[in-house]
């Protein structure tokens, strides 16, 4: 059976769920919260240690304002209503990507971090406003800065994941099979489950389904 740490998801298909069953994508992406629940009890169930969730692309700027400002309001609420039990379950909370948003949420993220850093039960790595292109380049050129050598291992120290395993499993809803310019680099090696559920309506018994695969794969790294 394969060792499971780390799980990374493209939550993708709220737009088109909520357009579907509400009328409106934003109803989407506030169903989408619930999995979001539902996902990180399960994580914690099944012991692994890191979770990786994509939730705003540096190319998701091209959204209207609209919807822009609700998925941001959905992520200020949330924080704000449901860090104190995150906390009390051990769980530490790390954002990947560039924090500039307003004010109000910057301090809402910085503060969600340091209150949770010391937690260790599992850390659920959030990506927003996160591009993988750009966490790159931004690593070569903290190498360039350093003077350093450009090598696997300084590469991977100098990104935003450094001290994260790479996934070992990358799952994506939403009937699409692509990256989206996330975690490119670490996802070398990751098992890909790319499904066909939108976001919202991805269960447990989904989820659980997809770890079991997992664990049967034979994972070669290159070898035989
Ligand atoms: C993913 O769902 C969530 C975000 C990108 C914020 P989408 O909003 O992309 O949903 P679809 O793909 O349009 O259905
Ligand atoms: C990827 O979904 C980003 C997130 C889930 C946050 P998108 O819906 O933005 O991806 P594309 O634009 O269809 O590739
Ligand atoms: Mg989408």
């Amino acid at each position: 059976m394969n060792p499971l740490n780390h799980v990374a998801i493209i939550m993708d298909g709220n737009g088109r769920w909520g357009l579907k069953y509400k009328n409106s994508r934003n109803a989407g992406h506030k169903a989408g919260l619930n999995t979001v629940e539902k996902i990180i009890k399960e994580t914690i169930k099944n012991k692994i240690k890191y979770l990786t969730l994509f939730a705003f692309s540096t190319e998701n700027w091209k959204r209207p304002k609209k919807e822009i400002n609700y998925l941001f309001t959905l992520l200020e609420n949330f924080l704000t209503n449901r860090i104190n039990d995150l906390h009390k379950q051990n769980i530490k909370l790390k954002i990947l990507g560039s924090k500039k948003f307003s004010p109000k949420l910057n301090k809402l993220l910085y503060f969600s971090e340091k209150k949770t850093s010391k937690n260790d039960k599992l850390q659920i790595n959030l990506a927003i406003n996160y591009g993988s292109k750009s966490e790159l380049i931004d690593a070569f050129k903290k190498i360039k800065k350093n003077q350093s050598t450009i090598t696997e291992k300084n590469l991977s120290k100098n990104l935003q994941t450094k001290n994260i395993p790479d996934p070992d499993i990358l799952i994506r809803t939403g009937n699409t099979k692509r990256l989206s310019n996330f975690l490119l680099w670490q996802i070398a090696y990751a098992e890909i489950f790319f499904e066909k559920k939108l976001w919202p309506a991805f269960s447990e018994k989904d989820y659980n389904k997809i770890i079991k695969e997992y664990q049967n794969i034979k994972r070669n790294f290159g070898k035989i």
